[in-house]
């Protein structure tokens, strides 16, 4: 599949190369355009090109938008109308200022901005470092290390489960985007390292 990521922080690397060996053409952008991603996309190898924001959200067949949340309103979203668009961004406003979410959930509130994208909450909950190192595809699904889910579209979510098993994890779904509330920053599962089989307990203990 064509990805698209916007972002070439710490999860847009992780995924870039984690989704480049899983087979995937990758298209990875920055904010500051593709010739400062010569580097990155040599040591990637894999065939990863590197765009600008726009035409990697243009190139992905699904995106993944990894930016700061606070730089949400820079987010081509006319570009990512009618794409799967995962959405890994957690809101921490010391970091990204103070902004108003009407009483969204983070990823509902990505999701109103981005009109006609099948938004789908995925990566919030794991730090980068495990990320690039606790997938394993040799494992039973039930004990390899659960990453949450969350959207509203189903088939985007069953997409984004099948990437998720591809490179080594299991997704655990905790349902609509306004229930991601519950795998946002300060939540019990956010940040533990949890198998998918404790994380679906952690779930049931917590409803
Ligand atoms: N770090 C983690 O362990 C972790 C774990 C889970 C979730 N998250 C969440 O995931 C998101 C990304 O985190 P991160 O740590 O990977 O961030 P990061 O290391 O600070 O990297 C952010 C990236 O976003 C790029 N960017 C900014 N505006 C952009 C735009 N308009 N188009 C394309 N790229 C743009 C930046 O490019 P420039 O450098 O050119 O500005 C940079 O490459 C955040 O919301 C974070 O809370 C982080």
């Amino acid at each position: 599949m064509k990805i698209g990521i916007l972002g070439a922080g710490h999860i847009g690397k992780a995924l870039a190369r984690l989704l480049a060996e899983a087979g995937h053409e990758v298209g990875i952008s920055n904010s500051r355009g593709p010739d400062t991603l010569r580097d990155l996309t040599a040591q990637l190898g894999h065939g990863v090109k590197a765009f600008n924001s726009e035409d990697a959200a243009r190139f992905g067949e699904l995106v993944i938008e990894t930016i700061p949340f606070g730089k949400y309103a820079n987010l081509p979203a006319v570009q990512m109308e009618g794409k799967i668009v995962i959405d890994t961004a957690n809101y921490y406003p010391q970091r990204d200022g103070q902004i108003d979410l009407g009483g969204l959930s983070e990823s509902a509130f990505i999701a109103h901005h981005l009109k006609g994208a099948r938004v789908v909450k995925a990566f919030n909950t794991i730090a980068s470092a495990h990320l690039e190192a606790q997938g394993d595809v040799n494992k039973p699904l039930d004990e390899r290390r659960a990453i949450f889910i969350a959207g509203d579209d189903q088939a985007a979510k069953d997409v984004v489960t099948d990437l998720i098993e591809q490179i080594g994890f299991a997704a655990v779904d905790t349902g609509s985007l306004e229930d991601s509330k519950v795998q946002q920053p300060g939540t019990p599962i956010y940040g533990p390292d949890l198998t998918a089989t404790q994380a679906r307990e952690a779930l049931k203990q917590k409803s």
